[in-house]
C-alpha cells in the first residue's frame, strides 16, 4: 500500500541475440542462462517473452567475420540477418515491439561503432551510414529504432531520413548517455565484437562526468528522439534521476551485460540470493527515475512477478 515504485513486465525490454543457421541456440560463456539464437529458435523464444507480458524486444545480430567490413557493407543489406529477424518477429507477433540496434560495430572489421579511418573513427560519415541503416530497419518492419553508436548528430540524421523515407511513425529509441565502460565485456563476448584497436573512449562517455549526459540527453531530445537512454544502469543511478528530471520524453536505462554477469557468477558461488538482487536492482532503477530497463533478466523477472 505504501510502496512508491513497482515493477511490472511491459516496464522490460528484452535484449536478444540472433546468429545465421538453423535449430541452434549457444549459451554465451560470460552470460549464464544467456543464449544466442538461429532465428527460427528466437522466433519461439519471443513468442514466450510476450507470453510472460514482455512488448518490446532489443535486437542485437551476430556478424560472420567473412561479412565484416569498414564500410557497413551487410549492415545495408535488406536480405541481411537483422533485416530478415524484424521481418519474422513483425509476421509472427505484430503485438511485440521490435527496436533493432543500430550502430556498426558488429559489422565492422575494426570493432568500432562508426568508419574508421588512419586509426580515428569518422563522425559525419558514420553518422551519414547509420541512417542509412535506420532506413533500412524501418524497411523491414521495426517500430523504433536504437541507436547505440554515439556520434554526434545522428538522431537529428536519422529522424531527417526516416521521415524522407515516408517513415514518419518510426520512433527512435537514443542510447544518449552511455559511457565508455567495462562493464560491456560479456555482451562484446556474445557477438564477438570487440575493438580490434583501441577503445571506444572518443565517441563514449567519460564515466566521471553528468552535466555531458544532461547535454547529450536534451540534444537527443531536440533532434527527435522519443526515449533516451542511459547505459550502464548500476555505477550511474545518480545520472538516470539528473537525465530524468531534464528531459520530458521516456528514460530508459540499460542493465548491461555485466551487471547481469555479476549478479550470476555470484548467485552461482552461493554468495548472493540472485531472485532478490535481481528486483532489488530492478526496482532500483524505477526508484532512481527509469520509465523503461532494457535488461538480460527481464524473462525471469517478469516470471517471478506474475508468480
Ligand atoms: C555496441 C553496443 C554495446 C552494447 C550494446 N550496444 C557494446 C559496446 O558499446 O561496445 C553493450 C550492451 C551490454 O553490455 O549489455 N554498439
Amino acid at each position: 500500500m505504501v510502496a512508491e515504485h513497482n515493477l511490472k513486465p511491459a516496464d522490460f525490454i528484452a535484449p536478444v541475440f540472433v546468429m545465421e543457421g538453423e535449430t541452434k541456440k549457444v549459451e554465451i560463456p560470460s552470460m549464464p542462462d544467456y543464449y544466442r539464437y538461429t532465428l527460427d529458435l528466437l522466433l519461439e523464444e519471443v513468442q514466450e517473452l510476450y507470453n510472460v507480458g514482455i512488448r518490446a524486444v532489443n535486437i542485437y545480430a551476430k556478424v560472420p567475420d567473412e561479412k565484416k567490413d569498414n564500410q557497413g557493407t551487410e549492415a545495408l543489406n535488406p536480405e541481411g540477418l537483422m533485416q530478415q529477424t524484424i521481418k519474422s518477429i513483425k509476421e509472427e507477433l505484430p503485438e511485440m515491439v521490435v527496436m533493432p540496434d543500430i550502430a556498426l560495430d558488429p559489422y565492422s572489421s575494426y570493432g568500432h561503432d562508426g568508419i574508421v579511418e588512419d586509426g580515428e573513427i569518422l563522425n559525419d560519415e558514420s553518422v551519414d551510414l547509420l541512417a542509412k541503416m535506420a532506413v533500412s530497419h524501418a524497411e523491414a518492419g521495426a517500430d523504433m529504432v536504437a541507436p547505440s553508436d554515439m556520434m554526434d548528430g545522428r538522431i537529428g540524421a536519422m529522424r531527417e531520413a526516416l521521415d524522407e523515407a515516408g517513415f514518419k511513425h518510426t520512433g527512435i529509441m537514443a542510447y544518449s548517455a552511455k559511457y565508455a565502460s567495462a562493464y560491456y565485456g560479456p555482451f562484446r563476448d556474445a557477438l564477438d565484437s570487440a575493438p580490434g584497436f583501441g577503445d571506444k573512449k572518443s565517441y563514449q562517455m567519460d564515466p566521471a562526468n553528468v552535466n555531458e549526459a544532461i547535454r547529450e540527453a536534451q540534444l537527443d531530445e531536440q533532434e527527435g528522439a522519443d526515449i533516451v537512454m542511459v547505459k550502464p544502469g548500476l555505477p550511474y543511478m545518480d545520472v538516470i534521476r539528473a537525465v530524468k528530471e531534464n528531459v520530458s520524453v521516456p528514460v530508459s536505462v540499460y542493465n548491461v551485460s555485466g551487471e547481469y554477469a555479476m549478479i550470476k557468477a555470484a548467485a552461482e558461488k552461493g554468495w548472493l540470493n540472485e531472485e532478490e538482487v535481481m528486483l532489488e536492482t530492478l526496482i532500483g532503477f524505477k526508484r532512481a527515475g527509469a520509465d523503461l530497463i532494457s535488461t538480460y533478466f527481464a524473462k525471469q523477472a517478469s516470471k517471478l512477478l506474475s508468480r
